[in-house]
């Protein structure tokens, strides 16, 4: 297993992220615990580059976003804000670095427990598969400190559950509770606490066996449904599943189903 951690200078001595790699997943941790994981420009510029160092690293299939127990992220950061003016926001366009991370191409799995809220809600909805813990809080409570969500909230959450929910969560500030954003489709799955870790590793670990080039192509598809109407996501998809048929992949997949053994996918 390789660590690492990337040091900031001058504002802490801390690290703001922490990453290692477990054979092909790629691990990210948000590492302001005082501040539970609150996002600052400077955190979010480290957090895509080693997304998209992961993304370049051929070794690497499946990147894992973490958070601690108590908190995945309680938002931007308030007290980096608080005193900016318009024009200073504007000019800094802090958000143009979330796009990079909405370039990844590989899948990446959220392991979830405690706050995701604010911006902490907008990246984990950005993360593909999202595990959370059965004590986490989902919200996006911007509308309780005179803003509204920034980072894709009133677009991501309403794709995601829904009008009728989503005005209920941006307008009220009120948090969703685990069980709620299940069965709202805003995470995947609600496992035990002490468990949100290892079962998103599992999962993140079970995705990275798979072809790494039909684990890309198909988060790329599914994300088409989004953006485009049925006609073109339909005829999106169809390119890219032929495209799958160029792959080494593709044949090792599919003779091994024929031969009744275990696939070994090289990404080719
Ligand atoms: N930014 C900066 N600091 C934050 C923070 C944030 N988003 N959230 C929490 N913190 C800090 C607190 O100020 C506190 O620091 P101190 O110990 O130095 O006082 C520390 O984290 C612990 O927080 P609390 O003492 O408040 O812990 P709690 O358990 O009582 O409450 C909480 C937890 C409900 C999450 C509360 O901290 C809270 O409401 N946080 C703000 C949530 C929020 O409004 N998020 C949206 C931010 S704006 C945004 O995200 C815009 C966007 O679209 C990107």
């Amino acid at each position: 297993m390789t660590t690492g951690s990337i040091e900031t200078k001058p504002m802490s001595t801390e690290p703001l992220i922490l990453w290692e790699t477990d054979g092909h997943v790629g691990i990210v941790r948000l590492n302001r615990p005082k501040v539970l994981n609150a996002l600052n420009p400077q955190l979010m510029t480290q957090l895509a580059e080693q997304m998209e160092a992961f993304d370049a690293e051929k070794e690497i299939h499946v990147i894992l976003l973490a958070g601690s127990e108590r908190a995945f992220a309680a938002g931007a950061d308030i007290g980096d804000m608080a005193e900016r003016s318009m024009l200073q926001m504007y000019e800094r366009d802090q958000f143009a670095t979330w796009d990079r991370i909405r370039r990844i191409k590989k899948p990446i799995v959220a392991a979830v427990s405690g706050y995701a809220l604010g911006g902490g809600c907008e990246l984990m909805m950005m993360c593909d598969v999202v595990i959370a813990s059965e004590t986490t809080q989902i919200g996006q409570p911007e509308i309780n400190i005179g803003v509204m969500p920034g980072a894709g909230g009133t677009q991501r959450l309403t794709r995601a559950v829904g009008k009728a929910t989503a005005m209920d969560v941006i307008l009220t500030g009120r948090f969703l509770t685990a069980a709620e954003a299940l069965a709202a489709g805003l995470v995947s799955r609600v496992v035990p606490p002490e468990h949100f870790f290892s079962e998103a590793l599992n999962i993140a670990q079970a995705l990275a066996a798979k072809g790494p080039i039909a684990l890309r192509l198909a988060k790329e598809a599914v994300l088409k449904a989004f953006e485009t109407t049925l006609a073109q996501g339909l005829e999106h998809e169809r390119k890219l599943f032929y495209m799958l048929f160029g792959t080494q992949d593709q044949k090792e997949g599919m003779r091994a189903f024929v031969e009744k053994r275990k696939p070994h996918f090289k990404g080719e």
